[in-house]
């Protein structure tokens, strides 16, 4: 689905499952030459997503490396861009000037207790 070189393959370890909050969410940033790949990953209580960290409006990264995610009550994926809301469960836009369009998939799994490209 892309031709981006820096995105990472499957089996990329990412991080340990118990060091995401729960719930809670986590950037990844992947280079290849100039290419860069960002995506980040949601906790959702025992299972984890994976979307492409750009937002369908204007195609903007989501949010920081700190973990600045979700809002502040923890139940959608924000935008920092123009403030677009996200079910965290499978990327659909609820609020803002994309509402109705969903993140990309970034698929991940858990492997082992630790969260992996898949
Ligand atoms: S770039 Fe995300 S809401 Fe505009």
């Amino acid at each position: 689905m892309s031709g981006n070189p820096a995105r990472p393959g499957p089996g990329v370890d990412l991080c340990a499952f118990d060091d995401l909050p729960d719930p809670g969410a986590r950037g990844f940033r992947f280079r290849e030459d100039k290419k860069l790949f960002a995506g980040f990953v949601v906790r959702l209580g025992g299972a984890v997503r994976g979307y492409v960290d750009s937002c369908p409006h204007a195609g903007w990264p989501m949010g920081g490396l700190d973990g600045g995610y979700l809002t502040r009550d923890e139940r959608h994926i924000l935008c920092g861009g123009h403030a677009a809301l996200f079910r965290p469960g499978d990327g659909v836009c609820v609020a803002g000037p994309c509402a109705g369009e969903r993140l990309s998939p970034w698929p991940v799994k858990l492997q082992g207790g630790r969260v992996v490209t898949a």
